[in-house]
């Protein structure tokens, strides 16, 4: 008997919160700072986006990490950096940084708009297992061009920023969740089926259009008679939640929809979080703190 897919139901739509970060950015804040046990092993889905420089210029001054990796992905503007490390650059758009802090770094992270003032970007931050925490940190830095695009018949885009997706690797590799990340974009009014590897922890960030996570296969231009109905469209800075299962349905609305689709293997840890530095106990947590006031968190 062939396998039967199981399409993963929506847990729940949650819109993106406004959130004021770093030294006062005026962001989206979709998850993050809360439980985190539905998005394991992600802690955090920040979108900076903004057409006044007023919201984002004052940046993510010098701060520290450790315990984590963040990942940065740029639509618009650009995100100048530095490191403790003595790492300097600039994340332009299409372009992806993946920043694996492990045991320390200090860095900053300077949102640049473009000619017109225009900023987008997004911050993932995925948690590193116990046993990675306190690894040496790393730098992936991917460019546009480098990004696999997988086109289907149906004008579906898939921009592959990490992870596999259709038999295409993604070039960031040696990721302690084994994350796939993409960023896909469904034509006006085409519904579009994605794998999901079951026992993963999924969730859709839905930026531009608009479109229906559904359960199953709803009663095309039938009436609505209250049963089975159209599922509620998740519309831009929609964050949709995923339960069990093993694909993901979207039915994109007149403007089509784009999204970002994360999955990854949670890593079912205790979690001990304190703004930038996520260990598994608070005795590491404070022994992090002390590091950073006695001048030793890099040492
Ligand atoms: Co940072």
């Amino acid at each position: 008997m062939l396998h039967k897919m199981s399409i993963r139901p929506v847990r729940r739509l949650v819109t993106a919160k406004p959130t004021l970060e770093g030294a006062g950015v005026r962001l989206r804040r979709a998850f993050g700072f809360g439980a985190t046990a539905d998005f394991d092993p992600f802690l955090l889905l920040d979108d900076f986006r903004s057409e006044r420089p007023e919201d984002y210029l004052r940046g993510f001054p010098w701060h520290p990490h450790r315990g984590i990796e963040t990942i940065t992905y740029v639509l618009a503007g650009t995100v100048e950096h530095g490191d403790s490390l003595g790492n300097k650059g600039a994340i332009a758009p299409g372009d992806v940084q993946w920043m694996t802090a492990g045991r320390g770094i200090i860095h900053q992270e300077m949102p640049k708009g473009d000619a017109s003032g225009r900023m987008h970007g997004f911050q993932l931050w995925a948690n590193l297992p116990a046993a990675l925490k306190m690894t040496d940190p790393r730098y992936q830095e991917v460019k546009a061009a480098e990004i696999p695009v997988v086109t289907d018949d149906d004008g579906t885009v898939v921009r592959l920023v990490c992870g596999e997706f259709g038999g295409v690797r993604g070039p960031v590799d040696g990721i302690a969740a084994d994350p796939t990340y993409l960023d896909v974009s469904v034509p006006a009014g085409k519904r579009k089926t994605l794998k999901v590897a079951t026992g993963r922890n999924a969730f859709a960030y839905v930026f531009e259009g608009a479109g229906a996570f559904r359960d199953a296969s709803p009663p095309r231009a039938a009436p609505t008679d209250g049963v089975g109905g159209p599922a509620p469209a998740a519309e831009n800075r929609t964050l949709v939640l995923f339960d069990r299962g093993d694909e993901v349905t979207v039915e994109a609305g007149e403007e089509g929809v784009r999204f970002l689709l994360v999955s990854g293997e949670p890593l079912k840890e205790p979690v001990a979080w304190h703004g930038p530095i996520v260990m598994n106990t608070e005795a590491e947590l404070r022994r992090a703190f002390r590091e950073l006031e006695d001048g030793t968190f890099l040492a």
